[in-house]
């Protein structure tokens, strides 16, 4: 039988944590048993938790009682198989609990990749990208060298390509500058540094963020104009704007909207870094903020490019990316439950730098 560890957080007190370990049960026939060795934790992770029960992710691992699985993405080992098309040894990609093990369902299998076809994932959103778990040693060497850069960067940083892309296929929506909330996000300063080296794109970048994250950004030099939070006034009101929001912090979107007025002309709302500070907006000058979900974008250009072809290009984006802030970025390794707990309290805090990405594993040793 095999042991696993979890954490687990309540669905209604993020602070409230709990680390399980238990037995796995047995495998039914077509299930697998991944161990998984590693998964990024940032902020995006918290975002997951914010919204669990709003778009669903509490549902892809479900967790008893008011207790919930925050998902991540990482990469596992499969250690037990009862799926004839995938065999033990094998690697995999995908979104997975904040947990050593999980039991996956493989079906639609290719050659690179399955899909989790568990009944209790049959209606949840963004089947094909969440429910979707690559096979990694299929795919080309040059990949799976990135593996940790895949599992930190790639959610966010394809958001960010997502995000350019959205803003460019739009014209950027007339704006002239383009504000970007908590640019200090992974998902904030891809977007910005795409923005920024497009010569075709004429806005002015301009990253919103907090007095320990600004010397971080400069250093990204992805920024025309960086604005300290509290300092929206120095944005200038007379020029069309576009605010493409990582923080969800209410009274900054109404302070943003209240100084541009009409001329914020594209509001989205991705993120919830601030993930205390949401809250009713009310009624807004200009462009009623709308909630951006990269996968509706994504499914618009595999209809227009062919499927995937979108996931290769901010694959290469996000290469570019990283390389380009990896001399300003420190990774940090959590292995084991305390560390990770601890790691998702900070997180929880704000006490992890928009300079360090976290690496994680509940996993005691290697299978
Ligand atoms: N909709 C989508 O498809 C999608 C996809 C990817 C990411 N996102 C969202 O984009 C946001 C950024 O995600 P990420 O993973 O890129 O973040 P990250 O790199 O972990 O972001 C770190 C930054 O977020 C802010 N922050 C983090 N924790 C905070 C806290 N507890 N209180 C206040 N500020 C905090 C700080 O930035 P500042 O000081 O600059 O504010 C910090 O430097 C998340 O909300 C995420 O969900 C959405």
């Amino acid at each position: 039988m095999t042991s696993y560890t979890e954490l687990w957080v309540e669905k209604s007190d993020f602070r409230k944590t709990r680390v399980v370990t238990d037995q796995l049960r047995a495998i039914e026939e077509g299930e697998i048993v991944v161990a998984i060795d590693k998964f990024g934790l940032t902020a995006n992770n918290v975002t997951y938790a914010v919204m669990g029960d709003a778009i669903g992710y509490w549902k892809f691992y479900p967790a008893p009682d008011n207790w919930g699985k925050v998902t991540v993405w990482g990469c596992a080992n499969v250690v037990e198989s009862r799926c004839e098309d995938v065999e033990i040894g094998e690697r995999l990609y995908g979104f997975f609990p904040m947990s050593s093990h999980a039991i996956l369902q493989p079906g639609k299998i290719r050659n690179d990749n399955f899909r989790d076809i568990a009944p209790h994932r049959t209606e949840l959103p963004g089947s094909a990208l969440y429910s979707n778990y690559r096979r990694t040693q299929r795919e080309p060497e040059l990949v799976q060298q990135f593996e940790n850069e895949r599992c930190l960067l790639f959610p966010l940083m394809a958001t960010g390509y997502v995000l350019y892309d959205y803003l460019v296929d739009n014209d950027c929506f007339g704006a002239k500058q383009i504000i970007i909330g908590s640019v200090s996000s992974k998902t904030g300063f891809s977007l910005a540094t795409l923005l920024h080296d497009d010569p075709s794109v004429s806005a002015k970048v301009i990253g919103l963020t907090s007095p320990g994250n600004t010397g971080f950004v400069e250093a990204l030099g992805c920024c025309d104009q960086i604005v300290i939070y509290g300092h929206e006034s120095s944005i200038d009101p007379g020029l069309p704007a576009a605010y493409i929001d990582m923080a969800g912090d209410a009274k900054l979107t109404q302070t943003l909207h209240n100084h541009l007025g009409d001329n914020m002309v594209e509001s989205a709302m991705v993120g919830a870094s601030h993930w205390e500070d949401g809250g009713p907006m009310g009624e807004l000058p200009g462009a009623k903020p709308n909630l951006f979900f990269a996968p509706a974008q994504i499914a618009k250009r595999d209809k227009e490019w062919g499927p995937g072809e979108m996931s290769m290009k901010a694959m290469q984006a996000t290469m570019k990316i990283a390389e380009k802030a990896k001399s300003h970025m420190q990774i940090e390794w959590v292995l084991g439950a305390e560390a990770v707990e601890h790691s998702w309290h900070n997180l929880l805090d704000n006490k992890v730098p928009g300079s360090t990405g976290i690496m994680a594993s509940l996993l005691s040793q290697p299978e």
